[in-house]
């Protein structure tokens, strides 16, 4: 385990119910707090004689494959992924960039395809998005298409009860200056459209040549309670609107829509393909997206294991599968 904020701690939580499959032998987290101790103490569990170590170097040679969850961003990953490579592991991510880094960081990708390659190991990038609702399923929904001339996705989620690192991350509780500031100076919110576009539209054999990507603030209209940022006051930002157009040749080939924010009636998940024939699919209620993080990196784990060496995406890999339980 590798990185124990909210979403590595789901991850390590599942994968300890899947014993037939996974053993957890060591974890690493740079945050003061959680080194030296138990793991399970952190997961709120039994202890289980792992510490959080600080470094993984002592731990990579009883290891085979590292489930990651620190980063968004490849630039602070790819030093991470490079060691992983270096000692011989697979490696599951949910780093959003990793989900397809050809499109906007295709020299980071070339060096950690090649990297692991050379090693003769596997990584992915994965989770509920990129990795799944915006990608995966609109690249398997094509396969009944005999073509497709425009992709338009939507997802739309209630951020009210999510974990802090995503309340943050969506601009709970700023006001609309700051919010425009955080916009103004990048890296702030939804990592991974242009890698859920891009993934798709290459899937099926279609280049994009640019992606127009807008953020905009959602403002409460009224007082709306929220986990982390406590009661958020009419006039503040209650969460944001992202879209993303994506262009080939100058026509437009995808429209992406977003809306996350606290209070979001209705929220669901739509893949329209434009195509012959038509096909669309909606998702009532959404995809619960930390449950769905966790479980799909846990899924990912026998497809990483079995495929072929490089930096994968899920469009290259089987489908994860869930496990059946009859209880
Ligand atoms: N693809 C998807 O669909 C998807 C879905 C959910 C989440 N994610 C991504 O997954 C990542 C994890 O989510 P989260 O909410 O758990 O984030 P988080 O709260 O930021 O947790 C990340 C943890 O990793 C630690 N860390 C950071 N850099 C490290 C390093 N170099 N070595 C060891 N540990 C390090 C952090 O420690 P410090 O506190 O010391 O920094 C922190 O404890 C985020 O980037 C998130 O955006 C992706």
């Amino acid at each position: 385990m590798f990185g124990l904020g909210p979403i590595g701690c789901s991850i390590a939580r599942l994968a300890m119910t899947r014993n037939s499959q996974i053993e957890i032998v060591g974890a690493v987290d740079s945050n003061a707090k959680l080194i030296g101790k138990d793991l399970g103490d952190i997961l709120g569990q039994e202890k289980t004689g792992i510490k959080i170590q600080r470094n993984g170097k002592a731990l990579y040679k009883n290891a085979d494959i590292v489930l990651h969850a620190t980063t968004s961003f490849l630039a602070s990953a790819k030093s991470q992924l490079l060691e992983f490579c270096r000692y011989g592991l697979d490696v599951v991510s949910t780093c959003e960039e990793l989900a397809y880094p050809w499109y906007d960081n295709r020299l980071i990708a070339e060096e950690i395809d090649f990297a692991a390659k050379m090693n003769n190991v596997t990584l992915l990038g994965t989770g509920v998005n990129p990795g799944f609702v915006l990608d995966a399923l609109a690249v398997t929904l094509s396969g009944v298409c005999e073509n497709v001339s425009e992709i338009r996705a939507t997802r739309i989620l209630d951020a009210a009860k999510r974990r802090l690192p995503f309340q943050s991350k969506v601009g709970i509780g700023l006001s609309q200056e700051k919010f425009k500031q955080k916009v103004k100076s990048g890296n702030f919110g939804h990592i991974g459209l242009p890698e859920s576009i891009a993934m798709t539209s290459a899937a099926m054999g279609m280049d994009v040549d640019r992606i127009d990507e807008r953020i905009y603030p959602k403002i409460a209209t009224s007082s709306v309670k929220t986990k982390h940022f406590g009661v958020v006051r009419k006039g503040k930002v209650i969460g944001l609107v992202q879209d993303a157009h994506a262009y080939s040749k100058s026509k437009r080939i995808a429209t992406y829509h977003i809306e996350m924010y606290a209070g979001a009636k209705d929220p669901y998940d739509e893949i329209e393909l434009i195509g012959v024939p038509n096909i669309s699919l909606r998702i009532p209620s959404g995809t619960p997206g930390d449950i769905a993080t966790a479980a799909i990196v846990v899924n990912s784990v026998p497809r990483v294991v079995e495929s072929r060496s490089g930096l994968m995406t899920v469009k290259d890999l089987r489908p994860a599968s869930s496990l059946f339980t009859t209880s």
